[in-house]
């Protein structure tokens, strides 16, 4: 296994859509182990193939925690199928060293994905039993459409202020994702709470 580069925002790969795995082939099975490897190496949880340059629709995480032990995961042509309800979540990512910041994600999501022997596979997940997987599968599955968590932020100046200090380049403004129906569903999930 060898440590990969992983590439910082203002990469363009990072804002590139990726491309479908056609064949998990030993050369793909050496990528997802060279990008466990880069993620360990980083103290990351997740890990999606275009931050170490490669276009391909492949993410790796481990989620464990003091709590909880997690088995170490890939995803290979991932697909969220399901995605319902709303919550805040305070996230970082390898290409944004030091940057953690708070964004807006699903309660609850199915995804359909092969795994490393190239078998099709379906999860279901929610933010309460697995709080960590559930919203590092939903960061991870944007890297592949070249989609970022900053593009999902509930401080857009804050955030700018932190990129800045940082020393990574702005928000991109027209990057922002329509969060319509996450904020309707956080403003309801907040008015609960205060209840
Ligand atoms: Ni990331």
């Amino acid at each position: 296994m060898s440590k990969l580069n992983v590439v910082k925002y203002g990469h363009p790969v990072l804002r590139t859509p990726a491309k479908r795995v056609l064949k998990v082939s030993a050369k793909i099975q050496k990528l997802v182990f060279d990008m466990m490897e880069t993620m360990y190496a980083n103290n990351g949880c997740g890990l999606a193939a275009p931050q170490v340059g490669e276009s391909l629709s492949i993410f790796v995480l481990d989620c464990s925690s003091e709590t909880k032990k997690y088995p170490a995961m890939v995803f290979i042509n991932p697909k969220i199928v399901k995605s319902k309800g709303a919550c805040k979540s305070h996230e970082g990512c390898l290409s944004f060293p030091e940057v953690f910041v708070d964004v807006k994600r699903h309660a609850e999501l199915t995804i359909r994905y092969q795994d490393l022997k190239g078998r099709q596979q379906e999860m279901t997940v929610n933010v309460k039993d697995d709080p960590l997987l559930c919203r590092a599968i939903q960061h991870e599955m944007d890297h592949l459409n070249g989609i970022l968590f900053i593009d999902y932020v509930i401080d857009y100046y804050g955030t700018d202020e932190i990129l800045r200090q940082k020393g990574l380049p702005p928000i991109e403004k027209a990057k922002q994702q329509d969060t319509a129906d996450l904020d309707a569903l956080l403003d309801f999930a907040t008015a609960e709470t205060i209840k």
